[in-house]
């Protein structure tokens, strides 16, 4: 078994070193913020995901995860650390830029890093220079070259793990495993082989990298390609939840479902690295961002011009979240329409979101904004929104809405039966 030096213990880096931890690593998680190691030591998450608690406590009172604000010598570092986009959609490093700053006086000959976080193509070879430049007594990899004296190995392996699932599917997903060299990618292998039972391939950093992009760009681009559905088939007063469904009936055609555009930190961010590292051809990306981007403004538009006709307007918002069954609101389009409708100071929202106790604070500040209940939604509002189908939405009829204007971004009175 071996030490592991997890950077970063958020949504990505407190399952994984709960997972290794139950699998017989002694590891230390490392993270900047104190709320979070605080939490962890005393074996609770800092964040909701199913199973995360009793495989987290477990580890913890066992002694074998611990967690710190500083990095220890290691034979692994995995680092999760977040990779947001700047200004321009250019991403941003610098999360990955300071932990490899505060790891690289701790690594020795042997050690392996593993970059986990989502990076634009060449973040992994980035990395490595500046673990290079700040450890010069250590031998670092270059690009596809092996070479014998190489005594540190860097790799980039990308996370699949769905929030909600995270638990089972990092065991079950098949990993890629990108190595600044083949020998590198074989050293981070033996991480995760000792928790995946899946298939790890073997690739290059820079095709991992490329790999996950693509993956969420796929989703970006097919979610686009229904948005842009849904707002044609109202110009045309055509249910587009019919249409699709009716659609998918070919035997070659699996077209996506329509939503109140594209939330999270994945698939919004992800194709502006794409787009970033290939501006002139990555167009039809691009185009996909944009389609989506522009998907909430258009519900929220969509409730405004429906408020006109009443004196004053009261409207029911079904979902906060940034998909179904998460408690997550980063991100979120429903948080977007949401946060746009409550600047129209002639509008009174209710808000029903079950997975969060209380609305943001500057929801809770907007003052024409509260928390209420399924319920209490329904009986209290002029218009309803349904912005997310959490499965508890799902319960509901069409005929509980006869006498409400409906604006169905999620598809739960809509879909065909
Ligand atoms: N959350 C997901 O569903 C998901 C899925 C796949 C990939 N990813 C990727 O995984 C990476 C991490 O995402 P996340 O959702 O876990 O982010 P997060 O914000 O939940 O967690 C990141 C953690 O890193 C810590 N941190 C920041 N800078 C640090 C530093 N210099 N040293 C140590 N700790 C530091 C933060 O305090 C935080 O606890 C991102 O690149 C993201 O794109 C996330």
């Amino acid at each position: 078994m071996s030490v592991v030096c997890v950077v970063g213990l958020g949504y990505i880096g407190l399952p994984v070193a709960s997972m290794l931890a139950s699998r017989g690593h002694e590891v230390v998680g490392y993270d900047v913020s104190e709320r979070a190691v605080s939490s962890i030591n005393q074996g609770r998450a800092h964040f909701f995901e199913p199973d995360l608690d009793m495989l987290l406590k477990a580890a913890v009172q066992t002694g074998r995860l611990r967690a710190q604000n500083e990095p220890v010598e290691a034979d692994y570092y995995v680092i999760a650390v977040p990779t947001p986009f700047r200004d321009g959609h250019k991403p941003d490093l610098s999360y990955i830029d300071a932990a490899t700053a505060a790891i690289a006086p701790c690594l020795k000959a042997g050690s392996t890093v593993v970059l986990e976080s989502t990076s634009p193509v060449g973040a992994t070879e980035r990395m490595t220079r500046q673990l290079a430049s700040l450890r010069p007594d250590l031998n670092f990899p270059r690009y596809k070259e092996s070479r014998p004296d190489t005594n540190v190995a860097v790799a980039h392996c990308p996370e699949r793990i769905l929030p909600g699932q995270m638990m089972r599917e990092l065991i079950t997903n098949d990993r890629i495993i990108g190595g600044m060299t083949r020998e590198c990618a074989e050293a981070a292998a033996k991480l995760y082989g000792s928790f995946v039972t899946a298939d790890a391939f073997r690739t290059d950093c820079r095709t991992a990298e490329f790999v996950k992009l693509i993956e969420n760009s796929f989703r970006d681009v097919n979610i686009a390609f229904a948005n842009e559905l849904s707002v044609i088939c109202e110009k045309l007063g055509i249910d587009v939840w019919s249409a699709i469904d009716l659609a998918n009936r070919h035997p070659r055609v699996n077209i996506l479902q329509p939503g109140p555009g594209v939330g999270g930190h994945c698939i919004a961010v992800d194709p502006w690295f794409i787009v970033d590292s290939a501006p002139e051809e990555a167009r039809m990306i691009r185009m996909a961002r944009e389609v989506n981007e522009a998907k909430p403004h258009w519900v929220a538009d969509r409730v405004v011009h429906h408020a006109e006709r009443f004196k004053s307007p009261v409207v029911g918002c079904y979902g906060l979240a940034y998909k179904p069954d998460v408690e997550d609101l980063r991100e979120s389009p429903s948080l977007q329409i949401v946060r746009w409708l409550a600047s129209h100071k002639d509008l009174s929202l209710v808000v029903c979101e079950p997975m969060i106790e209380r609305l943001p604070d500057d929801l809770r500040e907007a003052g024409n904004v509260k928390l209420a209940s399924m319920d209490e939604t329904r009986e209290q509002s002029d218009i309803v929104a349904f912005l997310v189908a959490h499965r508890a939405f799902r319960a509901f009829h069409r005929n509980q809405f006869l006498n409400k204007i409906v604006v169905d971004a999620a598809g739960l009175l809509s879909q065909p039966s």
